[in-house]
Formats: C-alpha cells, structure tokens, sequence
C-alpha cells in the first residue's frame, strides 16, 4: 500500500524499563530480528519509509544510544519531554542541549499522562515545542480526547482547541515554516483508549485523523498539512496494528504496553512493513 508519509512506530516506554533491562532490550532486539523482518522489511527500515523509534526514560537513553551501533537497523531515540528554557531554577526537569549533549534530538511533548499527572497544558505544550523546534528538535506533539468528551460529542471541538492552542506558533505559513514543519509530528492518542485495552476502532481513528489534518490545512496550508505525520496511539498491538495503519490519514503509531518486549515491538515493526508492502 502506498503511503506518502511512510510509516513511523514509536515506542513509548513511559517510567519503564532501567538501564541494565534496556541492555537486554536492545540484545533482543539484536537476536531476534532475523525472525521478525525479513529483507524487505529491513530494506523498508533502511530506506526509512518504515522508521523505527524508542521513547526510553532519561536514564536508560544514554544506555540505549551506546547499543544502537549493534542493530541491524537504524532505530532513532526520542525523550519523553523537555523544558522550552536551555537552564535554570527548573528542579525535576531536564533541557534541550542536555538531550543533544548525549545525541538526541527528537522529544515527544504533551503526553496525555503529562497533561493528566503534571499539570500540562496547551500552552506549556506549546512553548515547550516551540523552543524545541527552534532549537532544532524534531518534536513529536500529543493530542487526545477524554472518554467524557468522546460521549458528549465534543471530540472534533477538543482537538481543535488542543491545536490552535497547542502548534507551536514558529509553524506557520511562508517558507521558514516548511524547516519547523518538517520537524513535527503530531500523535492522536484518545485518553481512553491509552493503556486500557480499548483501542479506537480504525474508522474512528480515521475520522479524528481527519479532522488534525484538516485542522492542520487551514493553519499551515495544503502542502504543509499533507506532508505531517500523524500517529495513532493507544492500545496499539502487534495483533491490530495492521488495521490501524492501514488507513489512509493514519501515519505510524505511538505504542506503550506492546513495546515494552523486544519481540512485540518487531512484531509491529513487521506489521508496519506488511502494510507497506501490501
Ligand atoms: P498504550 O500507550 O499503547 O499502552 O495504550 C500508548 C501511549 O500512551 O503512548
């Protein structure tokens, strides 16, 4: 199946996963892909229509950079957040160049966990990617509805709002854009369906797709819109990936519980080639 924006699995480790689990991780990872991709699907990662990303705490990303050498791959590490301020009086968070200090460049903002536990908003949501990009990050941005949003009809509203309020204001339109565009990915993860079990079905997984994107037309143009990724995330498995991905708004998957294993996560690593090359 043709899909213009390829296709990007990212693993969202969350608070899992220490630095010696992350040594085993990445030596299964190693092992065991010789079982789950065939060629085609190596040469599909190579070329990087099918990219494969980790999102591991802090700690273990120092460890899971030293094991990327050995993969047969390329695997692209993400942080799980970072402050829109280079340094200062910020106590429990952690900067843009200390991430790139260690060779990351890629930060996933405004996890719904994020939102709910730690008090973030849109408009931190924003200045954190707004710095980020400006900095030279590739910032993967997260936006969801609740369950009670969903059952009052107000899921379009919700991601609206999350967007005007929340895209960085350094993306608009004219041709500095394009650079800041081309650094940002957006996620939809439905609140409910996030480690729950209950996973949106691929219809509506489309239709929220569609309004991101469209939402994403009228802010940043056609052409812009067109070439974001937007990833689905929420109780994503390597059994109902290939549905998910296949639809046509649907350019990847932010995946937590299923890619805390090695093998799961080749598992959907092999369910986003099927769907490439089908
Ligand atoms: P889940 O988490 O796959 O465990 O539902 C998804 C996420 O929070 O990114």
């Amino acid at each position: 199946m043709f899909k213009p924006r390829g296709i990007l699995i990212a693993g969202n480790w969350k608070m899992n996963l220490n630095r010696k689990e992350t040594e085993a991780y990445f030596s299964d990872l190693k092992n065991q892909s010789g079982s789950f991709l065939n060629s085609e699907a190596l040469k599909l990662l190579k070329s990087r229509s099918l990219r494969a990303s980790l999102i591991p705490p802090y700690f273990s990303l120092e460890k899971a950079r030293e094991k990327l050498a050995g993969l047969p791959f390329p695997l692209y590490l993400i942080a799980q957040n970072a402050h829109w301020e280079k340094k200062g009086a910020f106590t429990g968070e952690i900067s843009g160049p200390m991430l790139s200090e260690i060779g990351i460049h890629s930060v996933l903002i405004g996890h719904s966990e994020r939102r709910q536990f730690f008090g973030e908003t849109n408009e931190t949501v924003r200045k954190r990617a707004e710095s980020l990009l400006e900095q030279g990050f590739h910032v993967i941005l997260c936006i969801g509805e609740t369950r009670a949003e969903r059952d009052a009809g107000r899921t379009a509203e919700v991601l609206t709002r999350q967007l005007s309020e929340g895209l960085p204001g350094s993306v608009g339109r004219g041709a500095a854009s394009f650079t800041f565009a081309d650094k940002l990915t957006l996620a939809y993860e439905p609140v409910w369906a996030i480690g729950t079990g209950l996973t949106a079905s691929p219809e509506q997984a489309e239709e929220a797709h569609r309004v991101v994107r469209g939402v994403l037309k009228e802010r940043l143009g056609a052409e812009i819109a067109d070439r974001m990724p937007i990833l689905y995330g929420g109780s994503v498995t390597p059994e109902n990936a290939q549905a998910v991905l296949s639809c046509e708004n649907v350019d990847g998957a932010l995946v937590g519980g299923a890619s805390l294993k090695a093998e799961s996560y080749l598992a959907l690593l092999r369910a986003g080639a099927g769907v490439l090359g089908s």
